[in-house]
């Protein structure tokens, strides 16, 4: 059988097998190198994989949905950059399983927001964002300060995360535990938001 454009299009079967064919090589050809290369698998320098503390602070950013209004992700435009610090590379997400980078800001990106306010106005603006920001939309998360944080899930999240490749040592798994042990969600989720970005913060 001749491979015409007329013979393709009239023979269904052949049709799906070539266009599966062409699809998928705009994934392999730009998607599949992306797992080997040194820019995207090799952590910037300073970047240690999330401490119990954070990491549970990760979770509760997570359940809570902040990503659903809060990007991760500077992009290397001059808007971003002078507005939120230098733009965001591969290598500061080694360590995110899954990455958190967004696709909505209701509200400001987040990726270099560590450091940028004191723990004490996080706390205030996370029980209601009104009492610092008396225009914000954002909405109340006041009972995560009454919430205890789970202390004994920890050590199993460091596992399951250490499956895909973050180096935990058996060690810091054992005492996870225990550094987060009577801490509040408010105050783990502050840990992580406090962590967040500061590798490059001050990059040019
Ligand atoms: C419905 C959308 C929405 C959700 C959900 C949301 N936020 Fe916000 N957030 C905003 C908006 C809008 C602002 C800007 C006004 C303000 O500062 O309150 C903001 C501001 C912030 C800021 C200050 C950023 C800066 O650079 O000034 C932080 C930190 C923050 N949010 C953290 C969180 C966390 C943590 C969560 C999840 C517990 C969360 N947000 C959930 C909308 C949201």
């Amino acid at each position: 059988m001749k491979l015409t454009h007329d013979s393709i299009e009239r023979n269904v079967g052949l049709l799906i097998i070539l266009t599966v064919l062409v699809v998928s090589v705009g994934g392999l050809l730009e998607i599949v190198p992306l797992f080997f290369q040194k820019s995207t698998t090799t952590p910037v320098a300073g970047l240690k994989p999330y401490d119990p503390v954070r990491l549970s602070g990760r979770d509760i950013y997570i359940r809570e949905g902040c990503f659903l209004c809060h990007s991760q992700m500077i992009r290397p435009f001059r808007a971003e950059t002078e507005r939120y610090g230098h733009y965001s590379v591969a290598g500061e997400f080694v360590y995110d399983h899954p990455f958190q980078w967004g696709s909505k800001r209701t509200g400001p990106d987040l990726h270099r927001v560590g450091g940028r306010y004191s723990d004490e106005w996080q706390r205030a603006h996370l029980i209601n964002p009104r009492d610092v920001v008396p225009e914000s939309n954002m909405p109340a998360f006041g009972w995560l300060d009454r919430n205890p944080v789970d202390a004994a899930g920890v050590a199993d999240k460091m596992r399951a995360l250490r499956k895909v490749g973050v180096p935990y040592s058996d060690e810091e798994i054992a005492g996870a535990g225990k550094e987060v042990e009577g801490k509040t969600e408010l105050d783990v989720l502050i840990a992580y938001l406090q962590g967040m970005g500061l590798e490059l913060k001050g990059a040019k």
